[in-house]
């Protein structure tokens, strides 16, 4: 299109602006990803070429950021001191819908981890920027992609898992799996669920797993950016009633759930020293407060010429270098791809990812059981 575009002289700007909004996934491996831009670049300059992530013109998403560097509260806890681990989900409760034939050739990888979860990763573990201006703010998010350690292709199965929906219960109703689906082949072995473990390896960061988690057909349909806090220094009541304490825990719900929850340890009521866990809850949005689209506001911002909830190219080169060993060595693994009912929360192996015992993941917004 952009060549066709190009050869018509429909990409030149002079009295008015020209300006290509391209939709993720850009490629869908590196060296793919290099072919396309550098087609573009044929016709294009890098300021014309607004490459886009819906997921930044989500509100919560940009909170991530408000809530980091305008608070004070927070930010000096905010690295390997205090933070045990960092879990990133983004599951879904439908199924690939009338899109298999794109997901298909995609799988949930490239369709969500490539792009929207790191993107959420980089908005958590980058530095603050010189500003908020556009480049600034790449410049940060992109020193946090260069800095992920790269997963050789023999470490693939301790640093990622995936597995394909079969048919199950979605709210009280029978579903079919996903190789039944509309243009799916019957053999295709493609996930439709993946998770990843990821070390920033970084003076803030070095050491503390982020796990990054998506999946169509699950039990519940959000997204959420859990913070677990590494245990107390000294288990203090250790030989009361309390036993071993609880992990505090911050949770920003990107969606649907547009809230914020800090988990805290308190005593009990009561003459004995038992705890329990309580939660500081907030609303980001008011009932009367207008929710605008993601695309309508990234839309906008195409016209503004402002770019910085786009991606700039070498972003994209850095996610795919994250996830491209991972994509090779599934392509080449004949072991059968692991299956999960649908409505359920996926399967369970995918706990191998962890590398504590008492780590698992969050589930939901709800309050630890
Ligand atoms: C898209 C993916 O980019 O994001 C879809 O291609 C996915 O597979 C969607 O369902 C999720 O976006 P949202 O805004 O509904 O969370």
């Amino acid at each position: 299109v952009v060549d066709n575009l190009g050869k018509q002289g429909l990409l030149q700007e002079g009295e008015y602006w020209r300006r290509v909004v391209i939709e993720k996934p850009f490629g869908y491996d590196l060296e793919s990803a290099q072919e396309l831009q550098k087609d573009l670049a044929r016709h294009l300059k890098e300021d014309q070429i607004y490459r886009i992530d819906h997921y930044l013109g989500k509100s919560t998403v940009q909170n991530v950021l408000v809530f980091r560097f305008a608070n004070t509260l927070l930010e000096p806890l905010w690295n390997r001191n205090y933070i045990d681990h960092v879990q990133i989900t983004h599951s879904e409760t439908a199924g690939v819908g009338s899109r298999g034939a794109y997901y298909d050739g995609s799988g949930a990888m490239r369709d969500m981890i490539q792009s929207h979860l790191l993107q959420l990763l980089t908005l958590v573990a980058m530095e603050p920027p010189v500003s908020m201006q556009a480049e600034e703010l790449r410049d940060e998010k992109v020193k946090v992609l260069k800095s992920l350690r790269t997963i050789e292709e023999e470490q693939v199965p301790e640093h990622a898992f995936r597995a394909q929906y079969s048919s199950g219960l979605v709210n009280d109703s029978l579903v079919k799996s996903y190789l039944e689906e509309d243009g799916i082949p019957p053999d295709s072995r493609t996930e439709t669920y993946a998770a990843m473990k990821l070390y920033v390896d970084n003076w803030r960061w070095r050491g503390v797993p982020f796990y990054l988690r998506t999946g169509k057909r699950l039990a519940e349909k959000q997204s959420i950016i859990s913070i677990c806090f590494r245990h107390p220094p000294q288990q203090f009541f250790r030989d009361t009633d309390v036993g071993p304490m609880k992990q505090n825990w911050i949770m920003l719900g990107i969606q649907p759930c547009e809230c914020m929850r800090m988990e805290m340890t308190v005593k009990e009521p009561g003459l004995e020293i038992r705890t329990r866990q309580r939660s500081l809850d907030a609303q980001l949005r008011g009932v009367h407060e207008t929710t605008i689209d993601a695309y309508e506001e990234l839309l906008l911002d195409v016209m503004d010429g402002d770019r910085s909830l786009f991606l700039r190219y070498d972003e994209v080169e850095w996610a795919w270098r994250a996830v491209d060993p991972v994509i090779r060595y599934w392509q080449k693994d004949r072991e059968p791809i692991p299956l999960y009912a649908a409505g359920s929360w996926g399967p369970p192996e995918s706990r191998r990812l962890f590398n504590k015992p008492d780590q698992r993941w969050r589930h939901s917004m709800d309050p630890e059981e």
